[in-house]
């Protein structure tokens, strides 16, 4: 069982310690890890943000634990040498085209939402995000139009079996939840909406069970807050579920807790949390770790087919909530170190 850790930047090293911690406290005979450079450090390495060592690591490894990329001082270098390129490129090298995003309130948080107790209560949703389709990775450039105005532009597109794939996901995960599947589009706008919802329709022919409905993206932001609690499983797009993903974070409370699995359809798999390298607060130990020691509790389940630890470090996550664990994010005081060792604690 070999596991790929790439820390990255900023808050990325301070949250991916507490997770590495919590794995080697499993002490699950035959896991090794390896640490590869990532983003805006690998950037200042070896000249790029995913460099060949590092992707040839993740190649050779079962899964990967990732923490963040994103480095403002690398904010003005040519697109392809940025950090962010390290997530995206690994995403797209390894296939990773299932984002599953699960935001659920954890007991005893429900007045940390940005909701009302009653509403955020409610919550127990999985965002499936598409990670390798559309304007994320379609045709782009900045040019200088016959007036002299630059224009910046991004092809967005989704062709049918990029859509047919994560529509499975989709409807596979909410076969093992509630059943009710929410596909979000902009269809009364785009034109890769409409590819994307009429086969959303297709694939729903080969599961009768699960109750399909469909929702504009600007009604979904909104039907998030207003009433949360409707949502089983939701199936986006890659920019649509960017955004919603990190909206449902602070439903649930904060962003410092929401994990995440880009899956293949393979063993392989990346678990990182939904964050970003923050780095308002890089540095300072103040990042809430949980978002990561969750992604590894997901790495467990989804990669090595370990259910048992990985119950177990998400009871242990509950527990330090439960208990009254609270970071900054949470108006708490605990720093990322001590939010660790409350979770080892427990575990
Ligand atoms: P961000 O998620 O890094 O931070 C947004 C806000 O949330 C900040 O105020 C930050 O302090 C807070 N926050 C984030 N994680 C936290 C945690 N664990 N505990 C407590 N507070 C936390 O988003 P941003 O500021 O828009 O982006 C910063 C950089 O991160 C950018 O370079 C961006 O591209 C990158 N980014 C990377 C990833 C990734 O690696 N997958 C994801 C998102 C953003
Ligand atoms: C995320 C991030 C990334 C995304 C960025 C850093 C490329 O926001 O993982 O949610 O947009 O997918
Ligand atoms: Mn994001």
């Amino acid at each position: 069982m070999k596991i790929a850790v790439f820390a990255g930047d900023g808050i990325g090293p301070e949250v991916t310690r507490e997770a590495v911690r919590v794995l080697e406290a499993l002490d699950l005979p035959g896991l090794v890890l390896f640490d590869g450079d990532v983003g805006g450090v690998a950037y200042k390495r070896h000249g790029h943000p995913l460099p060949a060592e590092t992707l040839e690591i993740a190649r050779a490894c079962d899964a990967i634990l990732f923490g963040a990329v994103g480095d403002p001082d690398c904010d003005h270098l040519e697109r392809h040498l940025r950090p962010e390129q390290a997530i995206l490129g690994l995403r797209k090298e390894l296939g990773l085209f299932a984002n599953l995003r699960p935001a659920k309130v954890f007991a005893g948080l429900e007045d940390a939402s940005a909701l009302r107790p009653e509403v955020a209560s409610q919550i127990d949703l999985l965002i499936v995000r598409e990670l390798n389709g559309d304007v994320y990775f379609g045709e782009k450039g900045i040019r200088t139009l016959p007036d002299g105005r630059r224009q910046g532009w991004d092809m967005m597109s989704y062709a049918e079996d990029e859509v047919r794939r994560i529509a499975h996901v989709g409807f596979r995960a909410a076969m093992g939840r509630g059943k009710r599947l929410c596909s979000v589009d902009k269809a009364n706008v785009l034109e890769t909406s409409q590819v994307w919802r009429d086969v959303v329709i297709e694939v729903a022919r080969d599961y009768p069970e699960v109750e399909l409905t469909h929702m504009y993206v600007d009604n979904a932001a909104m039907q998030l807050v207003r009433n949360p609690g409707q949502f089983d499983v939701v199936v986006t797009g890659n920019l649509f579920g960017d955004i919603l993903s990190d909206q449902a974070s602070m439903c649930v409370g904060s962003i410092g807790l929401l994990a995440s699995a880009s899956l293949s359809g393979g063993k392989m798999g990346l678990y990182e949390p939904i964050h970003g390298s923050a780095p308002d607060i890089a540095g300072k130990g103040l990042a809430n770790p949980m978002a990561t020691i969750l992604s590894a509790a997901m790495l467990l389940r989804h990669s090595l087919g370990l259910e048992a630890p990985a119950a177990r470090i998400e009871a242990a996550v509950a527990k330090a909530l439960a208990d009254g664990v609270r970071g900054g994010d949470l108006g708490g005081s605990l720093g990322t170190h001590a939010i660790g060792d409350a979770v080892l604690e427990r575990l």
